[in-house]
């Protein structure tokens, strides 16, 4: 089995996920600008992931700084948390990583540097540790809600590749396989950066779960057509009332369900619900470069000097989720009260 992000003696150690599905290529980043730049490249992505690496990579650079006193630690310290989180705007578990390490540091002050860089590499550990024991959560809370013999359609990548193993959405339908329900999977490419046809159908393929490609615009035919039963998709950010971002194209999925009266599920850990954002409006959109949308496979596709926009994630109002499934049980309408709720559990 592949892992996506792992703490080793020789560095962290990630799977390039820009490669798959035709090459399994692990690259080792020995410093946290390493591991900043994979952030950034998408050599790692999806939400859950993006906050293990950004909490090994401050491990990372926190263990090789030279600073003898903790004031000067703090000081580099806090060169590396601002560098890694500065890497991608919207999956809110990047900064709940980083904060979670902070965290480390001010709660153990009267420690000794080394001692203190000792706790961090376990802190982060810790941090990996929990996201595979959360995602098997959220795979049994929401794999009860799909039916035997369901088709599930599915967005993006929220899977193994997307968390530290065993996925959000992809864990609600691991969790249903697991309880010995027969699960049949649609997976949506994703364009332009093609998680779904490159890294979802990938690894359902390597779990021998049925798993059927479609380009985005087939969605709507496919619905119409009766053959979805259940949408899950994953988040990069939820704000306090329910609403969801995640990667672009969710939205129409979500509009396109409801016409259809199908249920569309939302599955994401508690490091991914922001209770400081009121609504989805206020969640920060990435735009990335606009040869994502131009080329494909490095080959122009569009005229040159075409005007192009590419955000990457876009937002599901709350109104069109039927639940949000988290490791602390299922939240329906109104998530405002809800959401808060699991905080307190
Ligand atoms: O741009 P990406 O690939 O990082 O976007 C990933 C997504 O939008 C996922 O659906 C989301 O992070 C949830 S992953 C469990």
């Amino acid at each position: 089995m592949f892992k996506t992000v792992e703490w080793k003696k020789t560095g962290v150690v990630m799977i390039d996920q820009r490669l798959l599905p035709e090459k399994e290529v692990y690259r080792t980043y020995k410093d946290y600008k390493g591991v900043a730049g994979a952030i950034k490249d998408m050599v790692v992505r999806g939400a859950p992931a993006i906050g293990v690496s950004a909490a090994m990579g401050v491990a990372l650079g926190a263990a090789k700084i030279k600073g003898k006193d903790i004031k000067s630690f703090k000081k580099e310290f806090e060169k590396i948390t601002s560098l890694l989180a500065s890497t991608r705007p919207t999956a809110v578990n990047l900064f709940w990583g980083i904060e979670r390490m902070k965290r480390v540091v001010e709660e153990n002050l009267a420690l000794s540097i080394p001692e203190l860089k000792k706790r961090l590499i376990e802190e982060a550990q810790q941090v990996y540790k929990e996201d595979i024991e959360i995602n098997r959560l959220i795979g049994k809370h929401g794999g009860s809600l799909l039916k035997d013999g369901a088709t599930v359609l599915t967005h993006c990548n929220a899977g193994a590749l997307a968390t530290a193993g065993y996925g959000t959405a992809l864990g609600v339908i691991r969790g249903a396989v697991e309880a010995g329900k027969k699960i049949a999977v649609y997976a949506d490419e994703t364009r332009p950066f093609l998680q779904g046809a490159r890294l979802t159908a990938w690894e359902l393929k390597k779990d021998k779960i049925d798993v059927t490609l479609i380009t985005d615009n087939m969605a709507g035919y496919i619905m119409k057509k009766g053959l979805i039963d259940a949408i899950v998709v994953g988040a990069d950010r939820i704000a306090a009332n329910g609403d969801v971002a995640n990667k672009i194209g969710t939205y129409s999925v979500a509009v396109l369900a409801r016409e259809h009266k199908i249920p569309f599920y939302v599955a994401a850990p508690l490091s991914t619900i922001d209770l400081n954002i009121k609504h989805g409006d206020e969640i920060p959109i990435e735009e990335r470069d606009s040869t994502e949308v131009t080329h494909m496979k490095g080959r122009r596709v569009a005229p040159l000097g075409i005007k192009v926009r590419n955000p990457a994630f876009d937002v599901t109002p709350n109104k069109l989720v039927s639940a949000i499934i988290t490791e602390k049980g299922v939240v329906r309408n109104p998530y405002k009260k809800g959401l808060k709720a699991l905080f307190a559990k």
